[in-house]
């Protein structure tokens, strides 16, 4: 099975370059399966209805989410009717799930969401709750797990793989909105510290650059905003993966208008 995973998705011109190429990317790369962390694919801050219709409708099969999957007050119904999840972690009683059972082409996947502690809303440990979870789907059938933590620590990101490698196919790193280069597989898990966005890039983190340094400068609040016309980035992590191992990764990224490219080959570790 061939899955695809995409970091936080940025506002409309996120949406736009997902729409451009996506289908053509899942025919090329013969990709069973499309997950997306969607928490800032609304002008930046969560998720709309209409918003998650164009994403599925793009070629996006279930999204995750993070600290700003809450911004929106769509998500309170997407949570009960689409194939979305909010971080696992959060305390019992929230709305929705982190964990998302499938099967493809006869195999068993699951895909669980967790959200680090440092600079992160109080949640209760992914640390523990990651453990436990896969506990729970190991025993249940599913060697196919995936997971996108998204985390601020770098730390933290690092904490979760040497924890769980061996016991889950891949874990691939969101929130940071900047791409690190540590693709690997290690004891058959693939793993990054961070996908990077796609949205706009030639800003702060996708969003336009005026408010941010602003913010830095004087120490106080501003209005963050997408920008209305930039440069765009779609950045995805390829994963192929046979019976919950993962054997082969790669990244792909497509710059505005151009052809997708596969910038970095995942390296084994072992
Ligand atoms: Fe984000
Ligand atoms: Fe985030």
């Amino acid at each position: 099975m061939i899955i695809a995973f995409i970091g936080d998705i940025v506002g409309r011109p996120g949406r736009k370059i997902v729409k451009q190429h996506l289908n053509s990317i899942r025919d090329e790369f013969n990709i069973d399966f499309v997950i997306a962390n969607s928490e800032n694919a609304s002008h930046g801050f969560g998720l709309t209805m209409k918003n998650s219709k164009e994403l599925f409708n793009s070629g996006i099969d279930l999204m995750t989410g993070g600290n700003h999957t809450w911004d929106k007050k769509d998500i309170l119904a997407l949570l009960e009717i689409e194939p979305i999840l909010r971080p696992h972690n959060y305390p019992s009683g929230v709305h929705g799930t982190g964990v998302f059972k499938t099967e493809i082409n006869g195999e068993k996947l699951a895909i669980l969401n967790l959200m680090g502690v440092y600079t992160m809303p109080m949640v209760t440990n992914p640390f523990i709750c990651a453990k436990d979870e896969v506990v729970k789907l190991r025993e249940d059938g599913y060697k196919n797990i995936f997971i996108d933590f998204h985390a601020e620590a770098t730390s933290e990101k690092r904490g979760l793989q040497q924890m769980l490698k061996g016991q889950v196919s891949a874990i691939c790193g969101t929130h940071t909105h900047i791409g690190t280069d540590d693709l690997s597989i290690q004891d058959d898990t693939l793993y990054v510290t961070d996908v990077g966005l796609t949205g706009c890039r030639d800003n702060v983190i996708g969003m336009e650059s005026t408010a941010p340094i602003k913010k830095f400068l004087t120490g106080l609040p501003a209005k963050y905003d997408i920008p209305n016309s930039c440069k765009s980035i779609l950045q995805l992590i390829v994963i192929e993966l046979n019976d919950g191992k993962a054997v082969d990764g790669f990244k792909i990224k497509v710059y505005d208008e151009g052809k997708p490219q596969v910038v970095q080959k995942a390296f084994r570790e072992n």
